[in-house]
């Protein structure tokens, strides 16, 4: 039954089928690069495809926020979920952006308390290997910053923090950091080392000066017309309401492939977190039972939120696990839990996406990740 359900659609024909990633761009989509991230053409396909302007559209995974973005783009309400606390300050500010003037009242206001901050007290380990990314000045800017922002929970601050996340660690002239990788926080030993190779200069930044410069070259393309919702839930119990969600489209951690907290640790450290206690509360687990029950529980979930006759498609990876390399298909593993809720499964798409252009593109497939494949799901009208 299964095995006639499985079809092999390359994701590419779906994507040229629709447009060039060019006629998709949006400034927006330059705020932060970060791990396992969706192109913008598979959100595009699916919205367009599967809603109707107006239509609420939820994903329950939402990362840097683009499946909620893309929807607003569409004229639908996005609304994006994560419970890692860096993904969910990204996704805020991609469904409720700012203007420009907002932003420079903010930063008016932020000068101010910086300069009446003090910084001089006792640093922590994590402190000290943040501070091997920064030169002197730029780092006590920094410090300044995070611990005038740490708190502020108003848009105007959301917004900032997004475009902070987005400039601590890369290599463009607004860049924080020494150069280095855009999409995850390097190891500090690691950089510590590669630093003294390579005679790595430090840049010394104004970084209020590099906020503006990166606001206004995010801010530079039209905004949506529509403003939509972020949330900060554990995707096993959401704080949406049920049957209130047209469409899913959602990727969910692969087993425990991804490590998020560690991959933003120095994000996170910014908005105040240790990633060892985040990574408590994230899915990263390698073991099929403790992940087989968490996906149990946040597919209970999608099925609960969404409207009867609402579709849900979920992007998944192949993977291998546990000391053996044990190879498990995902998606099909996933199934069960879909059907006993009550998911009519329509099919599989098996992908053909070349490696470049995966969700999961950092990874290599002898690292684990061979195939992601989509997972059609409906629920049924009667329910
Ligand atoms: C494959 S990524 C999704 C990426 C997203 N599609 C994008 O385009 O950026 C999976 C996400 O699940 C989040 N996550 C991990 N455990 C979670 C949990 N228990 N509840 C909600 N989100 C979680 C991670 O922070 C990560 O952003």
């Amino acid at each position: 039954m299964l095995a006639q359900k499985v079809i092999s659609i390359p994701i590419t024909k779906i994507e040229n089928n629709w447009k060039t990633k060019s006629d998709l761009a949006h400034s927006m989509h330059s705020a932060c690069s970060r791990i396992c991230s969706f192109p913008i053409s598979i959100p595009n396909y699916f919205i367009r495809n599967y809603t109707k302007e107006g239509d609420v559209v939820f994903d329950s995974w939402s990362g840097k926020g683009t499946v909620p973005f893309e929807a607003l783009r569409n004229n639908r309400i996005g609304i994006g979920n994560d419970k890692s606390p860096e993904a969910y300050i990204l996704t805020h500010a991609k469904v409720k952006p700012i203007t420009i003037e907002a932003l420079q009242q903010c930063l008016i206001k932020l000068k101010r308390r910086m300069s009446r901050t003090n910084i001089n007290e006792d640093h922590t380990e994590l402190d000290r290997n943040a501070s091997i990314f920064y030169s002197k000045k730029t780092f006590e800017q920094v410090l300044r910053l995070k611990k005038v922002l740490i708190g502020d929970n108003s848009r105007d601050a959301i917004f900032t923090k997004a475009i902070i996340l987005g400039l601590l660690h890369g290599n463009g002239t607004n860049h924080f950091s020494l150069p280095c990788s855009h999409s995850y926080s390097m190891a500090p030993n690691y950089v510590k080392k590669y630093v003294k190779k390579h005679h790595l200069r430090k840049p010394s930044r104004n970084v209020l000066e590099c906020i503006l410069n990166r606001g206004k070259a995010l801010l530079a393309n039209p905004m949506p017309n529509i403003e939509g919702y972020a949330f900060n839930d554990d995707s096993t119990n959401l704080s949406l309401e049920s049957k209130s969600v047209n469409m899913i489209l959602t990727s969910p951690p692969y087993f425990g492939i991804q490590t998020y907290a560690w991959a933003n640790w120095l994000r996170l450290w910014f908005l105040g977190y240790n990633y060892k206690e985040i990574k408590k509360t994230l899915a990263e687990s390698g073991a099929a039972s403790v992940y087989g029950n968490f996906m149990k529980d946040s597919i209970n979930e999608l099925y609960r939120v969404l409207k009867p006759g609402g579709r849900c498609f979920i992007v998944v990876g192949d993977v291998k696990i546990g000391p053996k390399k044990q190879p498990i298909k995902t998606a099909e593993f996933l199934l069960p839990y879909c059907q006993d809720v009550g998911f009519e499964v329509e099919k599989i798409v098996r992908d053909t996406i070349p490696s470049g252009k995966r969700v999961m593109t950092y990874i290599s497939e002898n690292q684990g990740i061979k195939k992601e494949r989509i997972i059609y799901l409906k629920k049924p009208r009667h329910r």
